[in-house]
């Protein structure tokens, strides 16, 4: 038997260099897809995985990420007034209990297993989710709840992976699989960022994990690798060493890399068109957009 997850951790330190100048005062995280910060994805992922703690880990010039979590009685109280019932239930379901979320800093951007460990006096001992919130994943069944239903049946640690083309491999950490079974995978081993044609295989590991908590542990002895950052590939990877589990999980549904240009555009299409108050007359103005290019060309 497992340990339920209930806690995750969402680092949001991070410069968002790629998005800069907007990243100078607008936290990568509370940019919109449609209406929607990206914020909000990753928590209504979590919360429709059970998920009952949120842990942020957050840096300077954040403040607009907390703010988005607080309560806003005055607009509340507006919409109220004036009957406007449906924007109150939207506003409504944004706001966190108090208690349910949590915040901790991580002073240095140091890298993301850095970021992770600081969060471990809010994890303590037991199992635990991370969610990268800039990976956004349109799924039937939402990527975290397909994970932990897999991870209840194998234990150990879980990380969530896509196949991507050998070209790409050298941005992600990659797995070294032993066998697979359907979506899941044992791992012998895991590097991050390969260099090109070193790869293990073409499995990369993406913003999804569910970890034990012996990876917190690690990630205090590791050194710093890739990119000269702690990474948490390495402490997971430590997990295979030291004889306990690791698996991959090819989950079901398409992820956007919302952390870059062309995933966020290419996110902010998918999610308009697969609106059903926009998608007739967005569909209508990219057709427009398209067969003018073309008659251009
Ligand atoms: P990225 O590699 O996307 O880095 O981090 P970034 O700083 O957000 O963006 P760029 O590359 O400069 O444009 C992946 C995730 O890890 C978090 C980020 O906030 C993001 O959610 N992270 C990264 C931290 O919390 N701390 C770090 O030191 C590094």
């Amino acid at each position: 038997m497992t340990t339920k997850v209930t806690k995750a951790i969402f680092p949001v330190a991070g410069m968002g260099t790629r998005f800069l100048p907007a990243t100078k005062s607008v936290p990568k995280e509370i940019m919109t897809l449609v209406d929607k910060p990206l914020v909000q994805y990753a928590i209504d992922e979590a919360r429709a995985a059970g998920i009952k703690e949120f842990i942020f880990v957050t840096s300077r010039g954040k403040g607009a990420l907390e703010d988005y979590f607080d309560c806003a009685p005055v607009l509340e109280r507006t919409l109220e007034e004036k009957g406007k019932t449906e924007l109150l239930d939207i506003l409504k379901a944004t706001n966190m209990d108090s208690g349910e979320i949590a915040y901790t800093r991580q002073h240095e951007a140091l890298g993301l297993g850095h970021a992770v460990w600081c969060a471990r006096r809010l994890i303590g001992d037991e199992p635990f989710a991370v969610m990268l919130p800039d990976d956004v994943i349109a799924a039937e069944r939402p990527c975290l709840a397909q994970m932990i239903e897999a991870y209840e049946e194998t234990g150990g640690s879980m990380v969530a992976a896509m196949e991507v083309s050998p070209e790409a491999t050298k941005s992600y950490g990659v797995l070294d699989v032993k066998s697979v079974n359907g979506r899941v995978s044992d791992v012998a081993g895991m590097v991050e960022k390969p260099a090109p044609g070193t790869a293990p295989s073409n499995l990369a590991v993406i913003g999804r994990y569910v970890l034990a908590p012996t990876v917190l542990e690690n990630l205090s002895t590791i050194k710093p690798g890739a990119g000269g950052e702690l990474q948490l590939t390495d402490a997971i990877a430590q997990e295979i060493i030291d004889g306990r589990k690791v698996h991959g999980f090819q989950f079901e549904g398409k992820r956007y890399d919302c952390g870059s240009k062309a995933g966020y555009l290419q996110a902010t299409v998918a999610f308009a068109l697969s609106n059903p108050e926009l998608r007739d007359e967005f569909a209508h103005y990219l057709d427009g957009v398209i067969n003018h290019k073309m008659a251009a060309e």
